[in-house]
């Protein structure tokens, strides 16, 4: 690392700790996890976990239809570690405010830091029942998801939320100021369309514009690969702090190595990919664990100059023994890393 490395490092880790507080709750710093369907389950929260440094980690989004009764045992999303509740926050999915309510009594009584209303997901079978970015486009029906889920839970309320569904930012700025009216505490803002499955950049400078829309914090979101981006998103948009996706699943420790002196050893891609194996197979049957590892390793194999065939080998697995065979004989230390990972990788 050379000297201004060093200095974007040290600046970047005193923003990311300043002190903060979401709903009069305390957290840790200003470097948080993203809900992502199929990657931020339990098990890779224990990994993550295990660097240290992610100071709010979101869930996988969970039905609100579902949430109020769901088995934690036996749910593929609705679980966690009850060590992890105090820094977790749950995200809904959801359209009808009955649903919503009574989800987030579950999630509240459950002892989450949050609760998370998803308002950015655009795949098909979710914007089919008027939910995640659907809701967008219905701002009365989304100010209503929102107050009713207020008038039911104190613990502090998220909103995810995309710019819209075309690239006007105006309606997303009438949102985010009546999301501020009816009591959420905090905003997490991806601003791209709601069509755009993150293969066309992201409009950095329009959580400039939401973060001046409101006074509540404003987190930004998207495409945030290194320390200097994320300072970047910091300076050029003011926003209180970053919510990272994919990046933390290919690097988890990246949450320790921009707010601390954190420095990942020779082995930590070798070591990651077994322990996130071991804690699958803990956590879910084996077909499930299997399914979620292959999704993993899009994002993992990014890494690699030769991630393609790296991804080949896993994807070729039958059992997480395969699996860990193919960590051993394809994941050594001093691979030839991509200097930022390949994203047409990740958007297999
Ligand atoms: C596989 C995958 C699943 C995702 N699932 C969710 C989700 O359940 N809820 C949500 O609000 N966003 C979800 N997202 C979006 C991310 O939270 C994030 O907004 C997006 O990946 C951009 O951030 P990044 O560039 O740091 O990855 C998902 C993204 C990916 C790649």
């Amino acid at each position: 690392m050379n000297a201004a490395d060093e200095s974007v490092k040290q600046i970047l880790a005193k923003r990311l700790n300043q002190a903060l507080s979401i709903g009069g709750k305390p957290v840790a710093n200003r470097l948080w996890l993203a809900p992502m369907a199929g990657l931020g389950h339990v098990a890779y929260r224990e990994v993550l976990a295990g660097y240290g440094g992610c100071g709010l980690m979101f869930t996988e989004m969970c039905g609100s239809r579902a949430v109020p009764t769901e088995n934690p045992r036996v749910s593929t999303v609705f679980r966690w570690r009850d060590e992890e509740l105090p820094r977790l926050v749950c995200q809904i999915v959801g359209s009808i405010p009955r649903d919503l309510v009574r989800a987030a009594r579950r999630v509240e009584d459950e002892g989450f830091f949050g609760i998370d209303i998803n308002m950015g997901c655009s795949a098909s079978g979710v914007i089919k029942r008027n939910s995640g970015a659907a809701l967008l486009r219905d701002p009365a029906a989304a100010l209503a998801a929102v107050e009713s889920v207020r008038r039911e839970v104190s613990i502090p309320l998220f909103v995810k939320f995309r710019t819209g569904w075309s690239p006007d930012i105006e309606p997303a700025v009438a949102l985010a100021r009546s999301f501020e009216s009816a009591g959420v505490d905090c905003l997490v803002f991806h601003p791209r369309v709601a069509p755009d499955k993150r293969t066309r950049p992201s409009i950095m400078d329009h959580i400039r514009v939401i973060k001046e829309a409101v006074s509540i914090p404003v987190f930004g979101n998207g495409d945030v690969v290194t320390p200097e981006e994320c300072l970047t998103m910091l300076d050029h948009t003011g926003c209180d702090g970053v919510s990272i996706g994919r990046m933390a699943v290919a690097r988890p420790w990246l949450f320790a190595e921009w707010t601390s002196e954190f420095i990942p050893g020779e082995t930590a891609f070798y070591d990651y990919a077994l322990q996130l194996a071991d804690k699958l197979e803990n956590c879910y049957d084996p077909i499930r664990a299997l399914k979620r590892y292959k999704l993993f390793t899009v994002f993992f194999a990014a890494n690699f100059a030769f991630g393609h065939s790296l991804q080949s080998r896993f994807l070729a697995a039958k059992t997480m023994d395969d699996i860990r065979n193919a960590v051993r004989e394809n994941i050594r230390p001093g691979m030839r890393l991509n200097s930022r990972p390949n994203m047409n990788l990740h958007s297999t």
